[in-house]
């Protein structure tokens, strides 16, 4: 339990059905105002729709609504100046706030939670805060994007190793190679922008779990919070939490990305590979080791990955047993949604800044692709497009290759006469070899040729950064 701060006043029992106060140690074990008054504007302007409705509908007075109305907004100043006396007695942010406004304002803050349950209540606060969170997220994504296609609009013709199983493959662009992690992005914010219309769904009316028998208007509330529609069912309103454990799915997906474009920067950032540097920033040196500049971030990111990944099966077992309708447990359902927020915000925020300072280092990445016969596919292909069937091109090319690894050579360092013996045990494709063939072995060529919508050309590098530009409106 965090905040130790918040004090507890002498023990009273819970209310007029209770015989003893709750034990001291069960009164913080049941509380969560240390954490969930991080909800308490949302609860202020929950509150407010409802009480305004309440006062359309003649459930309470006119006047009663502007006292709430004047009340809350002494309590948001309160809050904002941080004057507000949270209290431990009054268990969550939504009895602290109503206990405050009944000093503030008497009886019309007693009459303020008419029709209505904590349990609907903290629903419809929960989702007006992540609603705003999202908001904020995807924004954050963008600015993320925004930085992957300047510095992949820079590097579309940079030209390095790509890799699978970690050996060199093909060439690649580092303009594409950044593209690649765009696109993830971009599901990304699509899967915010979808869960964004399940969590936009007014709970408020279900009341306790069986709706109430007042005349009030769902619809109206709704529209106050600017939710598209009100949850249909009063059970699954008070109940569900699908939608935090959809978000924090999404933020598993998120984070899962951001580890992945970690675990690469890592690696190009060791001495050993020194594709990249990172910007001093983001890095910190050894206690003991002076020459020592370590990736930091990336590293860090890799690591809380896991701990969203963590909240994202803690919501899930938080929910698997629960019967309708709302169940104490639920309450469980704030920290790790917040510490998902927090740590999602945080990340992208950093990563947005670290990529603009990505240092690259093309001569590194031109010496690898020397290294691993990246234009072997190239050489295949040219020996096909001459009539060769796939299949002994293949075998052919590998002979080279083979001949190559023992020169200690790459493919184009070979001569056309050399390639010929080295291939001699594929007869037919000696005479398909021609002066031409140089210009297939080099990478710009092999670059140049991947010309079409998703391939690695650098024309297309500079199509696909123009594409993002429009979605990015930018
Ligand atoms: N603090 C509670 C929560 O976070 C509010 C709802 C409590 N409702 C109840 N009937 N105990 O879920």
């Amino acid at each position: 339990m965090s905040d130790q701060n918040i004090p507890a006043t002498p023990a009273k029992a819970w209310s007029g059905r209770f015989d003893e106060p709750v034990s001291d140690l069960v009164k913080r074990y049941t509380a969560s105002v240390f954490f969930d008054r991080r909800m308490a504007f949302q609860d202020i302007c929950g509150s407010l729709a409802h009480a305004k409705m309440l006062a359309r509908q003649g459930i309470i007075a006119g006047d009663d609504y502007a006292a709430i109305e004047a009340g809350m907004a002494q309590i948001r100043g309160e809050i904002e100046r941080g004057e507000f006396a949270w209290n431990l007695d009054d268990e969550d942010v939504h009895l602290n706030i109503e206990k405050r406004l009944t000093a503030l304002v008497g009886d019309a803050g007693k009459r303020l939670h008419t029709g209505r349950s904590r349990n609907d209540q903290v629903a419809t606060d929960i989702r007006l805060w992540l609603r705003d969170e999202i908001d904020a997220i995807i924004a954050l994504l963008k600015a993320y994007q925004n930085a992957l296609v300047n510095l992949a609009e820079q590097h579309a013709d940079t030209a390095m190793p790509g890799f699978t199983h970690l050996q060199v493959a093909q060439p690649v662009t580092f303009g594409h190679h950044l593209m690649a992690y765009c696109e993830m992005a971009q599901r990304d914010v699509e899967r915010l922008t979808d869960c964004r219309k399940r969590v936009n769904r007014l709970p408020l009316g279900a009341a306790a779990l069986a709706g109430t028998s007042y005349p009030i208007d769902r619809e109206f509330v709704a529209a106050e919070l600017g939710f598209s529609g009100v949850c249909g069912n009063s059970l699954d309103a008070v109940s569900d939490r699908d939608f935090a454990i959809e978000f924090t799915a999404a933020a598993s997906l998120i984070m899962t990305h951001i580890s992945r474009f970690s675990e690469e920067l890592i690696l190009w950032m060791s001495p050993r590979v020194g594709f990249i540097d990172l910007a001093d920033r983001f890095c910190t040196g050894s206690s003991i080791m002076p020459q020592k500049k370590n990736p930091d971030v990336p590293e860090l990111a890799r690591g809380k990955t896991g701990r969203v990944n963590g909240h994202l099966i803690g919501l899930l077992t938080l929910m698997k047993g629960q019967p309708l309708a709302y169940n104490k447990d639920n309450q469980e359902d704030k920290e790790p949604l917040f510490d998902t927020v927090d740590t999602v915000s945080d990340t992208l925020r950093i990563f947005a800044d670290m990529v603009t300072g990505i240092r690259v280092k093309p001569d590194a990445m031109a010496a690898a692709l020397k290294q691993g016969f990246a234009t072997a596919t190239d050489l295949a292909d040219y020996l096909v497009k001459k009539g060769l069937p796939f299949r002994d091109a293949h075998e052919a090319v590998a002979l080279a290759v083979k001949a190559a690894v023992g020169r200690g050579c790459d493919l184009p360092e070979f001569t056309l006469d050399e390639l010929k013996v080295a291939m001699v045990e594929v007869p037919r494709a000696l005479p398909l070899l021609d002066t031409d063939v140089a210009g297939v072995l080099t990478v710009a060529g092999s670059l140049a040729s991947r010309n079409h919508v998703g391939g690695t050309a650098p024309e297309q590098v500079r199509a696909a950064a123009a594409r993002f530009r429009a979605i990015l409106g930018n």
